[in-house]
């Protein structure tokens, strides 16, 4: 099973990326293979210019080709999702997104925009014709208590994040068709070896 995690901040180390951070360690406690993507990676002018052949952009195509889910962050930017992330997902194609499960997830400064994915994000991320696109996740700034050296996220936010990443791992196994153990049971599993 494989999962892309991108991170839409122009930033890094950036807070929206250690909710991915987070999300990365579960995933990878479950050998699930996860492929982390960020802005960094491509060349700015790749992306201000709309380079279809930026190689960045093809070698990530090829990725999200064998990919069964995506989990995308992305900090609010004037009560949207970041401008930088927006030159990057309008490089994709159309049905990038198809065939698989999305998991977005934001951060803000406030709560007033905590609808910002809802009313912001999913409409790009059904436009690429992800097959599910589930329940985000927003984190307050004052929830992640450190994101500079490692993600440290207050447990209130971490509870919201295990089920939305529960949640991710259930629709990952009905698109697999193979009934698996849940998320908690296989990370126990594992802890115990
Ligand atoms: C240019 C800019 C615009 C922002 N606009 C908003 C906004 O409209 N609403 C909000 O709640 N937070 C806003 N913020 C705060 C960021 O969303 C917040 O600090 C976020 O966690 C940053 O994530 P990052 O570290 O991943 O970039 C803004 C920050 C910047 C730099």
């Amino acid at each position: 099973m494989r999962v892309i995690t991108l991170a839409g901040s122009p930033r890094f180390p950036s807070r929206s990326s250690s909710l991915l951070e987070y999300a990365r360690e579960k995933l990878h406690a479950l050998d699930v293979e996860v492929c982390h993507w960020h802005l960094q990676n491509f060349a700015p002018e790749d992306l201000l210019y709309a380079r279809f052949d930026s190689p960045a952009l093809l070698t990530l195509l090829e990725q999200l080709e064998e990919a069964d889910g995506v989990i995308i962050a992305t900090p609010v930017y004037k009560a949207a999702y970041s401008g930088a992330l927006k030159t990057l997902l309008d490089l994709l194609p159309e049905r990038a997104l198809e065939k698989k499960v999305v998991l977005p997830v934001a951060t803000g400064g406030s709560v007033a925009h905590m609808l910002a994915v809802d009313y912001a994000l999913k409409p790009v991320l059904s436009a690429l014709k992800a097959q599910e696109v589930l329940h985000g996740v927003f984190a307050d700034d004052s929830q992640i208590r450190d994101y500079q050296h490692k993600a440290i996220l207050a447990p209130e936010l971490q509870q919201r994040l295990d089920s939305a990443l529960e949640t991710f791992w259930q629709a990952l196994q009905r698109r697999e068709k193979t009934p698996l153990p849940s998320l908690n049971t296989r990370i126990a599993a594992a802890a115990s070896f």
